[in-house]
C-alpha cells in the first residue's frame, strides 16, 4: 500500500490540507497523526472493520482496548452512558490535554474498540492538528499509539514511518510531540478515581482537583493484575536488553560507579549504551551514552525517553544501562515506562 505523507505546520494549517486524511478516516482508512503525547494510529471508532485493521497493522493483542479521541466535549455524550459531577470537574480542568478518562460505554460502540469491556477510554487531545483532523472527519477517532506493538511509542514522524510506512493510507507529519509519553489513564467507573497508567497529567495535579485519587495496585506491585489490559504487556522495548541502576530509589555518583563496573566486568563482551542525564553523562566509560537532559528539567527527560530508546536501536547497542529517577511528579510515568522497557530488570545499589 502506498502511504501518503502530509506535512502540516503553522503555514499550511488550513481546512483544505485536512481534506484527504479526514475523508480517508471517515471512509474506513487508517491515518497516523500527531498528538501532544505521542503519535496515534487513527480509525473511525464506529467502523468495526477499520478497527480490526488497526489491530492487524500494529500486531496488537485483541484483548487490549483502544482510546477514542474526540474534538469537542459535546462529542462525549455519543460514547458514554453518563458523565458524573466528578468527571465534569476533571474535564473542565484537564481537557483538552494528556488525560484519558474511563467511562461506562454506550452499546453502539463496536466491541473491538473496547476489547469486549463495558467501559470505554476517551481523550480530547490538545494538539491542534489532531483536533482539526477529528473535527473534519466528523467521527470519533479510535487511536492507539502509532507504533508496532511492544516498541517504544513514536514521538516523531520518523518513528511512525519506520514502523508503519506501507501498511496504512496516510501519515501526518506534525513535528515532534510535546510531552513524549502517553496520556495518564484515569478510571472514573469505581468509587474513587484511579490512575491505571501514569502519564502527562501527574498524581499531584489530579489531587489539586479531587479529594481522593487512587493508584491501580499493579503500579506498586508487579504481581497484581492491572485493570488496564495494555499495562500487562512488555512494552517500550528496544532490541537491546535494558537494565535500570537504582540508588536509594533515585540515582547518584555511586550509580555511575556501578554502571562503569557493569560495563567493564559483567557486560565486557557487548556493545553497551548508557541512558544518562546531563549531570553524569561525562562520567561513563561507554562511547554510546545518550543524555535525556538535565535532572532539573524532568519534563524534558520524559520527552526524550522513547526517542533515546529508539536511538539505541539505530546504534545497534546490545545492552542499555539506564540511570534511575525518583518516582515523583512526571518521574512516576518515566519510571513506569523505563521499568517496562527493562522488563523490571533492576540493579539496586545500596548507598554507602
Ligand atoms: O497518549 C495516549 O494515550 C496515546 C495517544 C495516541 O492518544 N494513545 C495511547 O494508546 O497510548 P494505547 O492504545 O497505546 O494505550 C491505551 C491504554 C492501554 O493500556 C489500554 O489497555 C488502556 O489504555 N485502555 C483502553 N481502554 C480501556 C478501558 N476501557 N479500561 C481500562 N484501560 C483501557
Ligand atoms: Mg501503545
Amino acid at each position: 500500500m502506498e502511504t501518503k505523507i502530509i506535512k502540516i505546520n503553522e503555514d499550511n494549517y488550513f481546512d483544505k490540507i485536512f481534506n484527504y486524511p479526514a475523508k480517508l478516516l471517515k471512509e474506513g482508512g487508517l491515518v497516523a497523526f500527531p498528538t501532544e503525547t505521542v503519535y496515534g494510529l487513527g480509525a473511525n471508532a464506529f467502523d468495526a472493520e477499520a478497527i480490526q485493521e488497526i489491530f492487524k497493522v500494529k500486531q496488537r493483542p485483541s484483548d487490549n482496548p483502544l482510546i477514542v479521541h474526540i474534538a469537542n466535549i459535546r462529542d462525549l455524550d455519543g460514547l458514554v452512558t453518563d458523565v458524573s459531577n466528578t468527571a465534569k470537574k476533571i474535564i473542565n480542568k484537564f481537557w483538552p490535554g494528556p488525560l484519558t478518562l474511563i467511562f461506562n460505554k454506550r452499546e453502539e460502540i463496536p466491541n473491538a474498540v473496547t476489547a469486549g469491556m463495558d467501559t470505554i477510554a476517551v481523550r480530547m487531545p490538545s494538539n491542534k492538528i489532531a483536533r482539526k483532523l477529528i473535527e473534519l472527519a466528523g467521527v470519533p477517532v479510535a487511536a492507539p499509539s502509532a507504533n508496532l506493538s511492544g516498541k517504544p511509542s513514536p514521538t516523531t514522524v520518523e518513528h511512525v514511518i519506520y514502523d508503519l510506512q506501507g501498511s496504512i493510507g496516510c501519515i501526518i507529519d506534525g513535528g515532534p510531540c510535546e510531552v513524549g509519553l502517553e496520556s495518564t489513564v484515569l478510571d472514573l467507573t469505581g468509587d474513587v478515581p484511579t490512575i491505571l497508567r501514569p502519564g502527562g497529567v501527574t498524581y499531584d495535579a489530579l489531587k489539586e482537583v479531587l479529594e481522593e485519587v487512587a493508584l491501580d495496585p499493579s503500579l506498586e506491585d508487579e504481581e497484581a493484575t492491572p485493570k488496564s489490559p495494555g499495562m500487562k504487556y512488555t512494552h517500550y522495548s528496544p532490541e537491546a536488553d535494558v537494565y535500570i541502576i537504582e540508588v536509594d530509589h533515585g540515582f547518584n555518583a555511586q550509580g555511575v560507579k556501578e554502571i562503569n563496573k557493569l560495563i567493564k566486568n559483567k557486560f565486557g563482551d557487548y556493545k553497551v549504551g548508557v541512558l544518562a542525564t546531563d549531570e553524569y553523562k561525562e562520567d561513563y566509560i561507554s562511547e554510546h551514552t545518550i543524555s535525556l537532559g538535565s535532572r532539573q528539567e524532568m519534563d524534558r527527560i520524559a520527552n526524550q525517553l522513547f526517542y533515546a530508546l529508539r536511538k539505541f536501536d539505530e546504534m545497534e547497542v546490545e545492552i542499555v544501562l539506564a540511570e534511575s529517577f525518583e518516582q515523583k511528579g512526571i518521574g512516576h510515568a518515566i519510571m513506569n515506562r523505563l521499568k517496562k522497557s527493562a522488563g523490571f530488570k533492576i540493579f539496586e545499589v545500596l548507598s554507602e
